[in-house]
């Protein structure tokens, strides 16, 4: 059994990625070879794997935390449906969510 996620990039462009359960949302469009800068790592220590999420799986995800919620408050142009990317974990129950890259730092 595959899963996907569906990634729009920065340029507008939509990429189907296979997305392995247990792996976080940034490790998944990281390791397709995406412009995600994902520079810390993963530690909710820069925002820049910020996205936004289609707006039918919002409500798929735990609410954010305090520790991404201050980090989100460092990323360019936020909404009510972003999130990082780094604390999304993907399970089978996501195969087939929509997400939109932030903008780039
Ligand atoms: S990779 Fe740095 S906060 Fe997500």
């Amino acid at each position: 059994m595959t899963y996907n996620i569906l990634v729009t990039d920065h340029n507008g462009k939509e990429h189907i990625l296979e997305a392995t359960p247990g792996f976080t949302i940034m490790e998944i469009i990281r390791d397709a070879g995406l412009d995600l800068e994902a520079i810390c790592g993963g530690c909710c220590a820069c925002a820049t794997c910020h996205c936004y999420l289609n707006e039918e799986w919002t409500d798929k995800f735990e609410k954010a935390d305090d520790d991404e919620e201050a980090m989100l408050d460092q990323a360019y142009e936020v909404k009510k449906n972003s999130r990082l990317t780094c604390r999304l974990n993907f399970s089978e129950e996501l195969d087939g969510m929509k997400l939109i890259l932030g903008p780039k730092f």
